[in-house]
């Protein structure tokens, strides 16, 4: 990583003309927010910016909401949850209005560019604003639903994954003890990636995702095999997008369907949002922040900086919303074949 960084820092500092730029989180939180911060605040004043941090999203743009930053504005930070500058979904931004407003409280404050973390609404208005006023924007992934394309991995996926895996751990515990049948809601309303992943960490009976449409059959198939086979506990991950409903309205269906089972549900929420970021959400959010910047001073612009196999990749924000992220269906196959 620090070899990719040097290249870049060698090879395109001189010639930049970027002296200030800003910084924001957008949308839902996800933990490593506050490192990416570190990362893009340190990564800057290494270079020489100036940094100004844009408190609520978006709004902050509007409402001129903004602070100039220092090493010492991120110190003790890498470890926490949630976002020092706060986060918001502002209505504002997506009128010309509120984008113009935003706009001339940057050019008053000698802000040459910015960087925003969040998901996939996060990169439209960054997409929608960087070409309505020729301004440059580097955007990093942060959303614990890991549904960007272009990217494998989004910050904070991975420390919401391992909440999910240690509350699931624990529900499959008392599971076990009554020999019920748990629905566990998980969060994911437009995809199923921490469903997906955490029913095979925490060896899920069966998963429910926005992404299949044939999934309460499927649910039905292993709820008349399980019974015969005498099984005497089971764990349903169901995403809060699903198709069919959340938890509460399939395990409904469920239970009448099949009164031979003792059903309960547990809705995991916005505990899957916090807590401490995991050492790899730390590490990858260090790697992106200080790469976001490096691509502004090397002249991109419009770019998300994204993980692909390990390695860093800048592709344009349109790339990002081409398509729905897909499901791995090998993986989808796993969770059938260890469930048995
Ligand atoms: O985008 C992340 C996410 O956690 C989704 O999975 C969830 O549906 C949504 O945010 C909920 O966000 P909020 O409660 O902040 O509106």
């Amino acid at each position: 990583m620090l070899a990719d960084a040097y290249i870049i820092r060698n090879t395109t500092m001189a010639s930049s003309t970027l002296r200030s730029l800003g910084v924001l989180t957008s949308g839902g939180d996800a933990p490593g927010m506050n490192a990416a911060i570190r990362a893009v605040v340190r990564g800057a004043i290494f270079h020489g910016l100036k940094v100004t941090g844009i408190k609520r999203g978006y709004q902050g743009l509007v409402d001129d909401e903004m602070e100039s930053m220092d090493s010492h504005s991120v110190s003790n930070i890498i470890q926490l949850g949630g976002t020092i500058l706060k986060t918001a979904r502002c209505e504002a931004f997506v009128t010309p209005e509120g984008r113009r407003k935003a706009y001339e409280n940057l050019c008053a404050r000698g802000i040459d560019a910015l960087v925003v973390i969040g998901g996939d609404g996060t990169f439209a208005g960054a997409r929608e604003f960087g070409s309505e006023f020729d301004f440059p924007v580097a955007g990093i992934p942060g959303t614990i639903d890991n549904d960007i394309c272009g990217t494998d991995y989004t910050i904070g996926y991975d420390t919401a994954l391992n909440t999910i895996v240690e509350a699931v751990d624990k529900i499959r515990d008392t599971a076990s003890a009554h020999n019920r049948l748990f629905f566990i809601e998980v969060m994911g309303r437009n995809a199923g990636f921490l469903t997906l992943h955490g029913g095979i960490a925490t060896g899920a009976e069966a998963i429910m995702v926005p992404e299949l449409t044939n999934d309460y059959e499927q649910l039905e198939a292993f709820l008349e095999n399980a019974h015969k086979q005498h099984k005497t506990s089971s764990i349903v991950l169901v995403a809060e997008g699903d198709q069919v409903g959340g938890a509460l309205k399939i395990a409904e269906q469920a239970q009448k369907d099949h009164p031979e089972y003792d059903v309960r549900v547990t809705i995991l929420g916005h505990i899957q949002r916090g807590g401490s970021p995991t050492a790899d959400d730390r590490i990858n959010a260090g790697r992106l922040g200080v790469s976001a910047v490096e691509a502004l001073l090397a002249g991109k612009r419009d770019i998300m900086v994204g993980l692909m196999n390990g390695r860093i990749v800048h592709h344009p924000f349109s790339h990002s919303k081409k398509d729905r992220r897909p499901l791995d269906p090998q993986l989808l196959e796993l969770i059938k074949i260890l469930s048995i």
